[in-house]
């Protein structure tokens, strides 16, 4: 196998070395970008007078035929190359010969690495804010058939205060757009041309980088050759992103584990997104939620890899840096997958009113006490008091709230009146939070028509 590098060699490079090195197995991946990129540098080439017309336009051909056949039959990007680029060129060079020799003119693998990743990213975070939107749409399509539906929320994972069951999958759309806005970030970021640094120091030809720059709809160029060179912010931020996201999903996939369980069964999972055991025959399984759960690590894994990777390094290219595309690759598999599950599993679930709404009554109601105790006058944190020994005495005698008489009401504080007992119910909780993010069903509602505006100017 000859490399893009062999003439200062005595010797063939170690066969084991070789391939331990080379990295066209996974940057196949990149072909694309190689080519749209090649095709734009060949052009800024002829631009600069380097390239005559005439070898200009062979080398577009060739590279557009190029992409057009591994666009058609991926299986033909494929060889003993060592990478992307050198596969590129050799069929260039197979095809054209010397003016094929030509389009590597003051052009380095270093920037070239850089560029295509940028564009890779740039054209894969899109589909990726689609997928995230996908999730946020399932939620809201739970939200609105949930209607006026109750349940409790939790602090400490103990119960804490009624909410619409419409506001819990709303909490979890909530971080979802933030992961949109923090992928537009990392694609904003990939927004910079890396063309024209040569392998650090810049490239000695006169390339018009502002016009190339233009052709491949960047906004921007670098401003440093010898950082652009082995800079991978861009990628560490894409994988920020991409961590959040899973940690937003795993986040979820607990709760639904959680509450559609035996234990409290708000939600039931549909059975085509659920699994059974091959001894208990009782068993209806969560796998699916587990999993996307459990990948969250593999996300987390890639961002602190790739960090790790880059902190020691001395500026300029090194092949360490070659390990971005794996995490890169590797985090939005993950991510697309989880998110395509998560939202089939939202989909599919049915609510259980009755147990949802039977779990957001009882000693929930505790803080509705004190505040109707607060519009009475009493200072919150004498009501606060009152109604905890209410709490105590009912909890030792297995009673709730609706079981006092008047006169038991009375006996804790000659505040309570006879609209007591309607004021301290689910409903009436839910209805008296009077701020925009709360669960009240007036900010519900409008905050679910905000989602719905999102998702259609996101033209998801
Ligand atoms: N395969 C390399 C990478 O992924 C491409 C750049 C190689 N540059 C070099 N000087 N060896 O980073």
């Amino acid at each position: 196998m000859t490399t893009l590098w062999s003439g200062r060699f005595d010797s063939a490079p170690d066969a084991a070395a070789f391939e331990f090195g080379a990295s066209f197995r996974f940057d196949r991946r990149l072909f694309e970008d190689e080519i749209i990129g090649s095709l734009a540098w060949g052009r800024a080439l002829a631009s600069a007078g380097v390239l005559s017309g005439d070898e200009a336009r062979q080398i577009e051909d060739a590279l557009a035929a190029l992409l057009e056949r591994g666009r058609s039959d991926p299986a033909f990007v494929d060889g003993p190359d060592e990478d992307v680029h050198s596969f590129v060129e050799r069929l260039l060079v197979e095809q054209l010969g010397d003016t094929g020799r030509r389009l590597h003119t003051g052009r380095s693998r270093n920037e070239q690495v850089s560029l295509d990743l940028r564009l890779y990213l740039r054209r894969r975070i899109p589909p990726l804010q689609r997928l995230v939107a996908g999730v946020v749409d399932a939620l809201a399509a739970q939200a609105e058939a949930a209607g006026d539906a109750l349940m409790p929320s939790f602090t400490h994972f103990r119960p804490a205060q009624p909410i619409l069951v419409a506001h819990f999958f709303l909490s979890h759309a909530a971080p979802l757009r933030r992961d949109c806005a923090r992928l537009d970030g990392a694609r904003m970021e990939s927004d910079a041309l890396p063309l024209g640094s040569g392998a650090i120091a810049g490239t000695a030809y006169a390339i018009d980088v502002d016009a190339l720059a233009r052709d491949l709809g960047f906004s921007r160029v670098v401003d440093n050759s010898m950082d652009a060179s082995s800079d991978r912010d861009f990628a560490a931020t894409f994988l920020y992103a991409c961590a959040l996201t899973m940690v937003h999903l795993s986040r979820l996939a607990e709760d639904l584990i959680i509450l559609c369980g035996d234990e409290h069964h708000f939600f039931e999972l549909s059975d085509a997104l659920s699994t059974g055991s091959s001894m208990m025959p009782q068993k209806k399984n969560p796998d699916p939620l587990e999993l996307v759960r459990g990948k969250s690590g593999r996300a987390i894994g890639h961002l602190i890899g790739l960090l790790t990777t880059i902190k020691g390094l001395p500026t300029g290219y090194n092949k360490d840096l070659q390990e971005d595309k794996e995490a890169v690759f590797g985090a939005e598999d993950t991510v697309s997958g989880c998110l395509a599950v998560a939202r089939s599993v939202v989909n599919g679930l049915t609510l259980d009113r009755v147990r949802a709404a039977a779990a957001a009554s009882g000693m929930l109601l505790a803080t509705d006490v004190a505040d109707y105790l607060v519009g009475r006058g009493v200072p919150f944190r004498r009501a606060h008091e009152i109604v905890g020994a209410i709490v105590r005495t009912l909890i030792a005698e297995g009673r709730e709230f609706e079981s006092l008489t008047l006169e038991e009401w009375r006996a804790a504080s000659d505040r309570f009146e006879s609209d007591v007992a309607a004021r301290v119910t689910p409903g009436a909780s839910v209805a008296a939070k009077r701020t925009p993010q709360s669960t009240a069903p007036s900010a519900v509602a409008a905050r679910l028509a905000e989602v719905r505006q999102w998702l259609e100017r996101a033209g998801r």
